[in-house]
């Protein structure tokens, strides 16, 4: 148990198992291309561990923001094709947001993606902030265990509450403010500084009386950035950025975010920072 939640080990022998693995396979992929792979090698723990015991495995995974119907920019094809080449064996489910009962967490599509299965593992670390059938269901009914990679994370972020090396700053990314409140009030309370990068950034450049453009704004959430500012906080915002100019402007879309002392602080930056993760 790490902190209650059941690890692999608990879910006792798996010889001969059918065990559906709950993934974040959320990759970047350009023209069919997939640019970055980490989260499908961050995975591999995980689904090596199932498979060395005797474990059928099925992962399963969202990816983008389809809406909720098949929408061929979404399918997993790439994914499958170099979990195939990584797990020989992992059967991938089509994308979970293909279906309208993943985003909804309906018990019919919950019932769709246990049956046949006998063990649950969510390994999805990245998605289990989200109610969705996929996350919530499944644990309802299947003997359920976190993955080696949600393991690492729960235990790398505990030390980082309880524990903590100083000076301790933590860099946050991500789109949206309203998504991170809870994270970023939650770190203020640990950390000596904060560093705040990604699209959510720029809400908080608007807080502060900056000109955005078109980039991310939440604008009912200008006011809660500005009383973080105001706390007296060490929040520390790009000082070289630009904006989303005029949506019709002919500028490529991947040179606006530019962000000094905090570049390429992604999601895959920090799932490396948090979990340790080596590049083989
Ligand atoms: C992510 O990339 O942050 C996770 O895969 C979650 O994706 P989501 O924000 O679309 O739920």
């Amino acid at each position: 148990m790490i902190n209650g939640v059941p690890q692999l080990e608990d879910l006792g022998d798996v010889a001969g198992k059918r065990v559906l693995v709950r993934c974040d396979f959320n990759v970047p992929i350009r023209d069919g291309v997939i640019a970055d792979d980490l989260r499908i090698r961050a995975a591999l723990p995980t689904l090596s561990w199932l498979q060395e015991r005797g474990a059928t495995v099925t992962a399963c995974s969202h990816l983008g923001r389809p809406k909720g119907a098949p929408d061929p920019q979404y399918s997993m094809d790439p994914v499958r094709a170099r979990l195939a080449e990584l797990a020989p064996g992992v059967e991938l489910l089509e994308n979970l947001r293909f279906s309208p009962g993943e985003t909804a967490n309906d018990p019919a599509f919950v019932a769709e993606l246990v049956a046949g299965q006998d063990l649950y593992v969510n390994d999805a670390f990245g998605a289990s902030h989200r109610a969705h059938a996929s996350i919530v269901g499944p644990p309802l009914t299947l003997p359920s265990a976190a993955g080696r990679l949600l393991e690492k994370e729960v235990e790398v972020l505990l030390g980082c509450r309880n524990e903590p090396r100083r000076p301790f700053i933590s860099i946050l990314g991500g789109s949206k403010v309203s998504d991170k409140l809870g994270v970023i009030n939650a770190m203020l309370e640990v950390v000596d500084g904060l560093v705040i990068g990604g699209g959510m950034c720029f809400t908080f450049l608007a807080a502060q009386g900056h000109q955005v453009g078109s980039s991310l704004l939440e604008v009912d959430q200008i006011d809660t950035c500005r009383g973080l500012l105001d706390s007296g906080a060490t929040i520390h915002l790009p000082s070289d950025v630009t904006a989303l100019g005029p949506v019709d402007l002919d500028v490529e879309p991947g040179a606006f975010l530019v962000l000094v002392g905090a570049s390429g602080c992604g999601k895959s930056t920090l799932l490396r920072l948090i979990a340790g993760f080596e590049e083989p």
